[in-house]
């Protein structure tokens, strides 16, 4: 049997080309190896306000982009979270499993509460809400960048207190991250990895973006007081170019180095965001092919709820059972 894949995308702010390069470029790669979920997690989304409409249509817009990524539909499930109850339902249970301790000290929960004037208890539960996206299709790996390391390690633990109050039930998720991809950060602060919620109009380029926008984009990108490419005393701006063609590209450092060398940063620039608007062209085609079809994007949502509901009722009613709690 495949090895189950899960993981989870918000449906705020904009995918960018880190985005790209960290997570999705891998899943389309190695979805034929494992049976993997990818869901859009809307209930997490609204921790913080959203605006209805902008979330309701950004659902569709990131299930898109999942697709036109090299997502197959045929091989992997693309879902929504609030479209599959159990999600809601299966946190519930875990929450009662969960110290209130182990939530608090969670640096997410820190960071976002410090910047809400009242903090909603969603906030606090987001990663109960996480540990049962993973614990209720018994995933066995879930690629997730660092900034998520700890809400996994915190699943793992809830994972391990329940089954050791009511016996073995969940499958206890690696940590180990095999599915790595490259880590992108911010064009205007190289120092931070690329955001889809912070940052200025500089800082990232999203997928989305047209030709002209990328270009212009990283035509800006911060750089250093050298002239032009060394690669023993290039800054964080620089480096961060060059990672970025190089993951584009799929060139050896050995070649990199050959080509960079000594290359001003203008033309450094040139040719990076070159190579981005390129390497994006299929995926923006694929975007517009994808979003011209009426109710395909909607289909594929659709088919992906209804081939999950099963093993989601399943994990639920053994759940139940092990609490005692009504199954009928
Ligand atoms: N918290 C994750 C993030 O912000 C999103 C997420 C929700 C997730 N549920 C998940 C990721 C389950 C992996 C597995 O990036």
């Amino acid at each position: 049997m495949k090895a189950r894949v899960f993981s989870g995308v918000q449906p705020s702010g904009n995918l960018h080309i880190g985005n790209y390069l960290g997570a999705l470029k891998n899943w389309a790669k190695i979805q034929y190896g494992y049976e993997s979920i990818f869901c859009i997690v809307d209930l997490h989304a609204v921790t913080v306000y959203q605006e209805p409409a902008t979330l309701r249509a950004k659902i569709e817009e990131i299930a898109a982009i999942f697709l036109a990524a090299g997502i197959d539909p045929k091989h992997s499930t693309v879902m929504v979270q609030s479209a599959v109850a159990a999600h809601a339902e299966l946190a519930w249970m875990l929450t009662c499993v969960t110290p209130v301790g182990w939530l608090e000290r969670m640096t997410q929960y820190k960071a976002k509460s410090a910047a809400q004037e009242t903090i909603g208890d969603g906030l606090l539960q987001y990663p109960v809400l996480m540990a049962a996206d993973i614990l209720l299709y018994q995933a066995a790996i879930v690629p997730v960048g660092d900034d998520q390391a700890q809400h996994l390690e915190l699943t793992r633990d809830i994972a391990q207190r329940f089954n050791s109050l009511y016996g073995e039930t969940f499958v206890v998720p690696q940590t180990s991250l095999p599915l790595v991809g490259a880590r992108v950060m911010g064009l205007d602060d190289p120092e931070k990895k690329m955001s889809k919620s912070a940052g200025g109009a500089g800082h990232a380029v999203a997928l989305l973006d047209t030709p002209d926008q990328i270009r212009k984009k990283i035509m800006r990108a911060t750089t250093d007081s050298n002239p032009a490419v060394d690669f023993e005393t290039m800054g964080p701006g620089v480096a961060n170019l060059l990672a970025i063609f190089q993951a584009f590209a799929e060139w050896t450092d050995d070649r990199m180095k050959a080509h960079f060398a000594g290359l001003r940063y203008g033309d450094l620039k040139k040719q990076v965001a070159e190579m981005v608007v390129s390497s994006l062209e299929p995926f923006r085609r694929r975007y517009r092919e994808i979003t011209a079809e009426p109710g395909y994007v909607a289909g594929v949502l659709e088919e992906g709820a209804r081939r999950v509901t099963p093993v989601a009722a399943s994990t639920v009613q053994l759940v139940k059972e092990r609490m005692g709690l009504y199954t009928c």
